[in-house]
């Protein structure tokens, strides 16, 4: 599964186009199978339809944990840094975690929790998150991990869309200097949430927190009630291995559905080649386990490598900017994986929190969640690379399930803010309005793939045909990725953001149409429209124009801050426009369809040019919102 060098990375390339099956076969035999599959792949785009390796038995954490503890059991499988720097930072070799995950996964099933069964986690990044979506896996239940920065609202629709029966979370999570209530919230969430019959709650924070008679226990009691002796449930490839709930352009999130066998195969092979991955690295990805890049590339990705993965529960600017230095020195990081937002953050504090700290154990520097402008590349280059560790500018998405398209860590020739090429058993494909493929080089399109990869989603939970709609439909027998994308001379792929309703702040994916619905539950609200424009740190801010029932002009402040109460309640803060203009009319066609265009321009500050706008219902609306528009200037 190992490329090496470009000559083979071009070999390999060639092979899986010419033939795909052969091409993952090989790969997925390196694995730890109970029984061969059937076939390798069947699908079907029009349909919507993809399965890798069916009728082939694994377990995933066997090919995690067991082949790890044989081969290397006291080797560090995750290294935890906590959020104060004071506290002691703690190791899992491959044999402590085998034997946590395990007897955790008997606390689960004692209470009640069997193969096929959905768990939803919601907790601050402890190792104990990790154990808990291992140990699902382990008896072939289904996880649905929530972010910890989403409310109690968004919890329960979650939880309701696949019927969870069970809650694992924390008393509570420490982020910077704040403590932060999780218990607290899950108890908010599950007023509405009939199903879930069981909360089990890690200790952490020492948060005081009720506990439910015959419903909540506690984490640490259930695990002195069980042994750690559980053998793994034998899965099918194509058995769902976990839910995972992202923005689309409309309505609800929805559920990304990764299956056992692909997911496997994919987040191993993306990791290894990427990253370019060799024993004894230590790998420190800062994202969430919340998020798709903490399933790919904290938990599964390095534990089926056999690698160490650190996992750090804090922010980047606590107790002071230098945090990720200081953890890169202390723990000698070779590969450090991070999102372009953090490193944009990070430097407007300039140059001083680097000092003194030994940034010589770094190799490889990646980057993900959104496109990284020149600037953020070049310093990221510079004063943390030092000139030396290669950039993996890495386009992915939750559906893919990792990687798609990236440099391999000093092996592809990179050029700033380019992801470069399509790893080996990826096909892209740039499309114009129509469908049509768009040839050659120096062009720019609407990003599909033609050919699936296993990592593909293979659903979205309990509504096929969503997924049908939101990815196989608009071209027909390709997946639509919702990316624009530029290919240029010498065919090197750079992404140039979402071409649909979907915003991405601060590497956060958000749909505008569930900003505008929470903003819509306000009192007095009438209508609203959100549009995204550029921010300097966060790639880009959310910009809401609200129509309210009567003239705010004497309490605008007042009932801004309002909606944005309101949107953390129905969402969760990550949510909150930057920007609530009140307008009295919004932009429509005589079909009452909002013009967002014309909304992005003004929100963009680029007034002097919106376009036609005459088949507007209302032309004067638009003078009314660009006398108001809150640019500076
Ligand atoms: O627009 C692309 C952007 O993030 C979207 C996927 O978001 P999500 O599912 O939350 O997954 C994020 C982590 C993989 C994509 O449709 N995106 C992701 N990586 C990049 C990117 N845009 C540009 N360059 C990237 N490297």
């Amino acid at each position: 599964m190992r490329i090496r060098t470009f000559d083979e990375y071009q070999a390999a390339y060639n092979h899986s186009v010419e033939d795909p099956e052969g091409f993952w076969a090989e790969i997925a035999q390196e694995f730890q199978w109970r029984k061969p599959w059937k076939k390798v792949l069947q699908w079907n785009f029009e349909k919507a339809e993809t399965k890798w390796f069916p009728g082939g038995k694994l377990n995933i954490t066997e090919n995690a944990l067991d082949r790890n503890v044989r081969e290397r059991p006291n080797y560090p499988a995750i290294i935890w840094e906590p959020n104060d720097p004071n506290e002691p930072s703690v190791t899992f070799t491959y044999k402590m975690l085998h034997e946590y995950v395990c007897r955790f996964a008997n606390v689960l099933k004692s209470n009640g929790v069997q193969k096929g069964d959905r768990v939803c986690i919601y907790m601050p990044m402890v190792p104990e998150l990790a154990v808990a979506v291992l140990a699902c896996a382990r008896i072939g239940a289904i996880h649905s991990v929530v972010f910890g920065g989403f409310s109690a609202q968004s919890i329960a629709d979650r939880i309701n869309d696949s019927a969870c029966s069970i809650v694992i979370t924390s008393d509570g999570a420490s982020r910077g200097n704040k403590q932060i209530p999780m218990k607290d919230t899950v108890d908010d969430a599950l007023i509405g949430c009939p199903t879930v019959k069981k909360v089990i709650v890690l200790t952490h924070t020492r948060t005081a927190v009720s506990m439910l008679k015959g419903r909540d226990v506690w984490w640490e009691a259930e695990m002195k009630q069980v042994t750690s002796d559980c053998p793994a449930e034998e899965m099918d490839a194509e058995d769902p291995l976990f839910i995972l709930y992202t923005s689309g352009s409309t309505g609800k999130p929805k559920g990304v559905v990764h299956t056992c066998g692909g997911y496997m195969v994919f987040a191993a092979y993306t990791f290894q080649n990427v990253f370019q991955y060799e024993p004894g690295d230590i790998h420190f990805c800062t994202a969430d386990i919340g998020w798709i890049t903490g399933h790919s590339y904290i938990v599964y990705g390095p534990l089926l490598t056999g690698a160490t993965s650190l996992m750090f529960e804090g922010v980047p600017t606590y107790p002071d900017a230098g945090r990720f230095w200081d953890i890169v020195d202390k723990h000698k990081v070779n590969i450090l994986y991070t999102a372009p937002t953090a490193i944009r953050s990070l430097m407007g504090f300039g140059l001083q929190p680097l000092e003194g700290k030994d940034l010589s154990s770094l190799r490889v520097l990646g980057s993900v969640g959104e496109p990284i402008n020149e600037e953020a590349w070049h310093w990221y280059n510079e004063h943390i690379g030092k000139g030396n560790c290669p950039i993996v500018d890495t386009w992915w998405q939750t559906e893919t399930g990792g990687i798609l398209i990236s440099p391999l860590a000093g092996i592809t020739k990179t050029k700033p803010t380019y992801a470069t090429l399509p790893l080996p058993g990826v096909q892209p494909i740039l499309v114009d309005e129509n469908g049509k493929e768009i040839e050659g080089n120096g062009v720019s399109g609407n990003l599909c793939i033609k050919f699936p990869w296993p990592g593909i989603i293979r659903t979205t939970w309990g509504d096929h045909e969503r997924c049908r709609t939101n990815y196989f439909a608009a071209y027909p027998g390709l997946y639509f990725t919702g990316d624009g994308c530029l290919r240029d001379e010498d065919g090197y792929y750079r992404i140039t953001g979402r071409v649909d309703d979907v915003l991405n702040v601060s590497g956060h994916r958000i749909g505008t149409a569930e900003v505008e619905n929470a903003i819509n539950m306000h009192t007095g609200v009438v209508e609203s429209a959100v549009v995204g424009y550029p921010h300097d740190i966060k790639g880009q801010g959310i910009y809401a124009y609200v129509i309210t029932e009567s003239d705010p002009d004497h309490e605008v402040d007042l009932i801004r801050r309002d909606i944005l109460a309101t949107v953390s309640r129905i969402i969760g803060p990550i949510a909150k426009p930057d920007k609530i203009q009140f307008v009295k009319g919004l932009p429509k066609t005589r079909s009452g369809k909002i013009m967002r265009r014309i909304l992005r321009k003004i929100a963009e500050g680029d007034v002097s040019n919106l376009g036609d706008t005459s088949t507007l219902l209302d032309p004067s609306v638009v003078d009314d919102i660009k006398s108001g528009a809150l640019v500076e200037v």
